[in-house]
């Protein structure tokens, strides 16, 4: 699935690799060995990972359709091609967002010709829900937190005909995600073709929304290194904390989110049914971090390194520095002079007007 992906992803128009980059400054300052950021501020015209996940799930569901229907052989290729244009625009595809999903799936669908139908709750910036119709998708506005807008999706699209293109998973629907976390390890596949180091990392810090990204990064770095794995460290806000708490429980805990963070890509209440598995295995600890080092760090990187980081990019950053900072934790966690860190710098300004707001 991941090979596939990768082989699909990268066909796409304008598809490059991002760069992985070095945070020498911050390495020194926590006395560490090294801190590499995968930037995905650069990340096609999207600016986030995200645009890897649902536009490639769009591209493989429409596959599916599309073999149905004529009872032939269909590609990928066949769907980024357009080849059954009919048959795409007699297809609505919808799903839930914070922003960054919403936006891919609204790519695709642009791309491949269907229409799109995406889901917002009443707390998404205004910017987040242009830049998802600036690809000719309709945007649904629903009361309630990130969680009521994936039902209302489910409900909907249930209603309508429609195909849901979620990036979380609940019982009797996994196919989708898989798909969407498949194209997610591209992006950490190409942090470890980039690692410039013999030895691996020794720690990968993860920020969690539903836990998608997290769990497809894990899954792709313990295949490559089945001797050695990295330690992951899984950071989430302290008003979405679902992965910690889950792992607390030893059992799937739901938030219902009452306060929204200012990490908006992170504002999940409930676990994806697929991810929570891998991430019960792989994930060695679980922080969760306030909204007040976010604009800093959103800052320095703009300032020292001219990175543009978006308000969930940071969050394994903010989590680390949290943790080199206290020195019990920094003890159990295993943080040492020699420690090389990964980091996934998430997304850029993804809403212009919040970036500025964070860090003018
Ligand atoms: C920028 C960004 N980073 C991280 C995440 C977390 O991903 P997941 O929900 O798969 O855990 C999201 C989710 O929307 C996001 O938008």
């Amino acid at each position: 699935m991941r090979r596939r992906a990768a082989a699909t992803i990268s066909g796409w128009p304008g598809h490059r690799p991002t760069p992985l980059r070095p945070l020498a400054r911050i390495a020194d300052e926590l006395g560490i060995a090294a801190v590499l950021y995968k930037d995905e501020s650069v990340r096609s015209e999207l600016s986030s990972f995200k645009s890897l996940g649902g536009a490639y799930a769009v591209q493989c569901l429409l596959r599916e359709r599309f073999e149905e229907a004529t009872g032939d052989p269909v590609t990928l290729e066949d769907v980024a091609r357009v080849r059954h244009p009919d048959l795409a625009a007699g297809i609505t595809v919808t799903a839930a967002t914070d922003g960054n999903h919403g936006r891919s799936v609204a790519w695709g669908a642009h791309r491949f010709g269907c229409g799109c139908v995406i889901h917002m709750h009443e707390r998404v910036s205004i910017g987040r829900q242009t830049a998802v119709e600036a690809f000719g998708a309709t945007v649904c506005r629903v009361p309630g937190n990130y969680d009521d807008s994936v039902r209302a999706a489910a409900r909907d699209a249930d209603l309508n005909g429609w195909l849901v293109v979620s990036d979380t998973s609940w019982p009797g629907y996994e196919d989708v995600p898989r798909s969407v976390m498949a194209g997610y390890t591209v992006m950490s596949s190409e942090a470890m073709d980039q690692w410039p180091f013999d030895a691996s990392p020794t720690h990968v810090f993860l920020q969690g929304g539903c836990g998608g990204m997290a769990a497809a990064v894990c899954v792709d770095l313990w295949s490559r290194s089945r001797t050695t794995s990295p330690r992951f460290v899984v950071v989430e806000p302290d008003s979405a904390a679902c992965l910690h708490d889950s792992a607390v429980a030893g059992v799937l805990q739901a938030v219902d989110i009452t306060t929204e963070t200012v990490m908006a890509g992170l504002s999940c209440g409930e676990v994806s049914l697929i991810a929570w598995p891998v991430i019960d295995a792989a994930v060695d600890d679980f922080l969760t971090i306030g909204d007040e080092s976010i604009g800093p760090l959103m800052r320095r990187l703009a300032r020292e390194s001219s990175i543009v980081a978006g308000e969930s990019a940071v969050a394994g950053l903010a989590g680390l520095m949290a943790a080199a900072a206290d020195p019990d934790l920094a003890r159990r966690l295993g943080l040492s002079p020699s420690s090389r860190v990964l980091l996934f710098g998430t997304e850029g300004a993804t809403d212009p007007e919040v970036y500025r707001r964070l860090v003018d």
